[in-house]
């Protein structure tokens, strides 16, 4: 009885942290705090706006983003382990609690649409068949897999794509690609897609929803 009610409580206690990470922020240093990452913010409007949606395509939104992503990419940021040299200098003087309350803030705001693309014709749809159903002939994965049907990502860690600027997503995969961006399992993903492949892609992935 002790042990059912035990894992019971347990199970009631991690969902009700799940659901509210941000209530736990004082006593678990482990959690972001959504408000105290709004106050750290101000650093990043000027580029990420000050909800995360970005418009500027060369800077990504990151509002609504899967909560603990953001946090390890500006840990990336931080190592080194991801090269970019304006985002490497907004980190430095990051802590990593600073990290948690940043992801905690913005994966808490609405991801604004994404950009209805001017080609929905053959580009989107020969994307939206890599999206769905992989490139068998190169072991290519189902994007879906991991990133959602609806590409609003899966937890833990496999971030949103939907709504994202279509240069942006571009870009990455390209890193991916050429191995310039560093990731166990979207180097592989990435490098057999052709660059007409990534285009379709990406602008099939802006517009999803
Ligand atoms: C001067 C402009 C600028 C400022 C200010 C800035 N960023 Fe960025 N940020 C960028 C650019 C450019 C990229 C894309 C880097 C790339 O292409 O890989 C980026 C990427 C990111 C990413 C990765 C997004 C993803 O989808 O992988 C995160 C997270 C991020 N920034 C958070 C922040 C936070 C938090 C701050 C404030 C502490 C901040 N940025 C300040 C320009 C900026
Ligand atoms: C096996 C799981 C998996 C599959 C399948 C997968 N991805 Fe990913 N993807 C990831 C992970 C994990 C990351 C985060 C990498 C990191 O932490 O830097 C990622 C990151 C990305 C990013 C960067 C997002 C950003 O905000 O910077 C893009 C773009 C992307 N994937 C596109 C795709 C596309 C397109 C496909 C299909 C061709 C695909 N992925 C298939 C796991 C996967």
């Amino acid at each position: 009885m002790r042990s059912v009610l035990t894992t019971l409580a347990t199970g009631l206690a991690l969902s009700f942290a799940l659901t509210s990470a941000p209530v736990f922020a004082s006593e678990n240093a482990a959690h972001g705090d959504a408000e105290a990452g709004k106050a750290k913010s101000a650093a990043c409007t000027a580029c990420h706006m000050a909800d995360g949606n970005s418009v500027v395509p060369s800077f990504p939104k990151i509002a609504g983003q899967q909560p603990g992503y953001i946090a390890k990419q500006l840990a990336d940021f931080k190592s080194g382990a991801r090269a970019d040299d304006t985002m490497k200098g907004m980190v430095a003087a990051l802590s990593e609690q600073d990290m948690l309350d940043l992801d905690a803030y913005y994966s808490s705001q609405t991801q604004s649409p994404g950009e209805i693309s001017q080609d929905l014709g053959e580009s989107a749809l020969a994307g939206e068949t890599i999206y769905r159903a992989g490139l068998a002939e190169f072991s290519v994965t189902a994007c879906m897999a991991c990133h959602g049907p609806d590409g609003k990502g899966l937890q833990p860690n496999f971030p949103r794509l939907s709504g994202q600027h279509t240069s942006y997503i571009e870009k990455q995969l390209l890193a991916f690609k050429d191995g310039s961006r560093s990731d166990s399992m979207m180097n592989g993903i990435a490098f057999p897609l052709s660059a007409g492949q990534i285009k379709n892609l990406s602008v099939y992935i802006s517009g999803l929803y």
